[in-house]
């Protein structure tokens, strides 16, 4: 495994915690639920990741994704690392999956149990909803979930669509859609009429359109004539 010297390793894990139930409030990062939660995995299992691998240097959750619950992380070792640390990693959690069974009455799924090392794609513990992108900062190397055009994200929630986020988003009745690719658009149509414009604001009558189409036909009858005559 060719690893670059000047960088500290980086260990990715995930682990499935069976018997607690997802709400949404964990998908913000600033919300008082996410923080007590983050808090209590920090607390469990920093001294036991510290007291059993050397060199381990932080361990960070990177997000809870909803499956029971989800805790994908980072941890960072210093060198020298010993080699297959991964595996040992994995060793380490299996233990402490055992452990916090029984003296916390997690449980943890060990099957789910995804340990990978510095050449992961970061992309995968990030977790993307199907409106984002995940795209990896080349000079950091961390990643991020990136909207869709049309797709927003409030407070590191997943990405919703403006037409859910923002219900006054179409103004007189337009319907709010997402064309892929390029964001929302609204419009209402009727039998001779409609809205044009981002927000439908503009009213255009056909009456009107025949109008201006029969004078600019007139128009350029009387210049045609005209050149024909003289
Ligand atoms: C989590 O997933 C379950 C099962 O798919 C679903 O019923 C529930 O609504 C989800 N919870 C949230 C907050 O998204
Ligand atoms: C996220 O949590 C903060 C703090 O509780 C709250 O002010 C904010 O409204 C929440 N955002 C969303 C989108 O729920
Ligand atoms: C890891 O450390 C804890 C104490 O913090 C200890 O009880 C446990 O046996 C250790 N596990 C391994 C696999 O060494």
């Amino acid at each position: 495994m060719p690893i670059n010297p000047r960088r500290a390793l980086i260990v990715f894990f995930s682990l499935r915690v069976t018997n607690m139930v997802f709400s949404e409030d964990l998908f913000n990062k600033s919300s008082p639920e996410y923080k007590a939660l983050e808090q209590r995995f920090l607390e469990l299992l920093v001294p036991y990741l510290q007291s059993n691998l050397s060199h381990f240097e932080n361990l960070e959750i990177l997000n809870f994704r909803n499956g029971s619950i989800v805790v994908n992380s980072r941890m960072k070792f210093g060198r020298p690392v010993a080699r297959g640390v991964t595996t040992t990693v994995y060793l380490i959690l299996e233990d402490f999956c055992n452990t916090a069974y029984q003296t916390m009455n997690l449980a943890i799924d060990k099957y789910s149990l995804d340990v990978e090392s510095d050449q992961a794609d970061p992309c995968k513990f990030q977790a993307c909803n199907e409106y984002a992108e995940c795209k990896v900062n080349k000079w950091s190397g961390e990643a991020e979930c990136v909207c869709n055009a049309g797709y927003f994200s409030v407070d590191g929630l997943p990405c919703q669509s403006i037409c859910e986020l923002q219900t006054d988003f179409c103004l007189n009745d337009g319907k709010c859609d997402i064309i892929p690719g390029q964001g929302a658009i609204c419009c209402r149509v009727g039998e001779n009429w409609w809205y044009r414009g981002e927000h439908c604001e503009e009213y255009v009558s056909e009456p009107l359109v025949v109008g201006i189409a029969i004078a600019s036909v007139a128009g350029f009858l009387f210049v045609a004539s005209g050149v024909l005559f003289f």
